[in-house]
């Protein structure tokens, strides 16, 4: 399995990272193609700057199913076995979800189960956390909820505000993103209820 499909709704730091590692040779992966529901998202210019196939498919005024089809059918158009969230800002579909059953990953900017949803830095350091980080998630039904791929931590220093904050967990999201999609590209793990068993790996587990 090598052909990624990245989704995303704006700036797509994320996804350039993960596009510097493929390029750089240090991910094995193949991006296929870059959607975006916003036509206006910095991330659909990056793409295209790559030389990559970039389409905004915009989702205002659609039902969710409906629109989710058409982002089904534009994937498998473009041969995508596994589909990468990079801030995207949209739930996704039971329908969706059962298309790509295990294919589907997100990074989340929080130590999951903590403060998922929007804003997950802002709410960690507003609940006043001393450590916050980031999580690459298997992505099932539940918003923010299955299994947990690799997470990083970061500790929040005195002086940090929110803005600092993120900006350090965005380093760690941009590291650990293109290692998970290499775990789940590769094959060398196994899913036994919620853990995520890696093969060969010092990681926990
Ligand atoms: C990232 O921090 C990502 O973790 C977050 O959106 C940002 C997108 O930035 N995703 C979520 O909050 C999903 N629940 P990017 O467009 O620069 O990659």
């Amino acid at each position: 399995m090598r052909r990624v499909g990245i989704l995303l709704s704006g700036r797509g730091s994320n996804f350039e990272a993960i596009a510097r590692n493929v390029r750089a040779g240090r991910l094995d992966a193949e991006i296929a193609v870059v959607i975006s529901n916003r036509a206006e998202a910095p991330g659909v210019e990056t793409a295209r700057s790559l030389g990559l196939t970039a389409l905004a498919i915009p989702s205002r005024g659609l039902e969710r199913e409906a629109y989710d089809q058409k982002l089904i059918e534009a994937l498998k158009q473009h041969g995508v076995e596994l589909v990468v969230l990079a801030g995207y800002m949209r739930l996704l579909s039971p329908a969706f979800i059962r298309e790509f059953p295990m294919r589907i990953v997100n990074i989340h900017p929080s130590l999951l189960p903590a403060f998922p949803g929007l804003d997950a830095q802002h709410q960690a350091f507003d609940y006043g956390v001393r450590v916050s980080g980031c999580t690459v998630h298997f992505v099932d039904e539940h918003l923010d909820h299955g299994p947990i791929i690799l997470q990083s931590a970061v500790e929040v220093a005195a002086d940090d505000t929110a803005e600092t904050l993120s900006a350090r967990i965005l380093a760690e999201e941009h590291k650990i993103y293109s290692e998970a999609i290499g775990i789940v590209l590769s094959g060398a793990f196994r899913i036994d209820g919620r853990r995520v068993k890696l093969e060969n790996r010092n990681h926990a587990s």
